[in-house]
């Protein structure tokens, strides 16, 4: 199976990418194959031009998609599933992979006569600082998965997970305490991801 990764985190001195890494290993290890797009590293434009806002706004075609968006699309195209991989910012994902669906959720392609494939499956594996608990308890886990899940990912995968390792920020003692089991786990999540396909 291929697998597209949208990796998203400013820093490679976190614990997102060890995870990302992880994943990958799990992934490779048991036979598939990955494509990634770092969207830092790539620096990839995630402001909206006023020409791609009418172009949407008006559900219209034309002109065609930019050069960077149309990369990014091939390899959705190109992939069996979709893996995005990123920390929780604001109980959102980072503002760049917000931009990154801005953009390559074009019309056209994302919806309307669209001409994005069906995946078999999509993943989200996030970071967050806080406790699960807190999460759920504000419903804060809730809306995230609502809007990943419910809307920018609803109808373009057969099967979606929405996974969270929890307690990981600085100051907190758990982020080390757990950091090789979470590890070893994100590495079980890559392994198994493709199974049943
Ligand atoms: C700007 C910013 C906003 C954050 N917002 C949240 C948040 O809303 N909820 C949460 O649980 N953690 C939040 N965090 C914590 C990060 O999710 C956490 O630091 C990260 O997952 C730890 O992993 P890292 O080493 O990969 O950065 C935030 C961190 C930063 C830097």
């Amino acid at each position: 199976m291929k697998v597209f990764i949208v990796y998203c985190h400013p820093s490679e001195d976190s614990f997102t990418k060890n995870m990302c890494d992880a994943f990958i290993k799990g992934l490779t290890d048991s036979g598939n194959e990955y494509i990634i797009s770092d969207l830092y590293k790539m620096g990839f434009q995630t402001d909206m031009t006023e020409e791609e806002y009418l172009r949407d706004a008006y559900y219209r075609n034309m002109p065609n998609v930019a050069e960077d968006v149309l990369l990014e699309q091939v390899k959705i195209n190109s992939a069996d599933a979709i893996a995005f991989i990123y920390p929780v910012f604001w109980t959102e994902a980072p503002a760049k992979l917000v931009g990154w669906f801005d953009r390559v959720w074009s019309y056209g392609f994302a919806y309307g006569e669209k001409t994005m494939k069906v995946l078999d499956k999509a993943l989200i594996l996030c970071s967050a600082g806080n406790p699960i608990e807190r999460l759920e308890e504000t419903g804060l886990l809730d809306s995230m998965k609502r809007v990943m899940l419910g809307d920018r990912l609803f109808g373009r995968a057969k099967q979606m997970d929405f996974i969270v390792f929890d307690n990981t920020s600085r100051e907190n003692e758990l982020r080390e305490k757990n950091w090789d089991a979470n590890l070893q786990k994100a590495y079980e999540i890559g392994k198994d991801f493709c199974k049943d396909k």
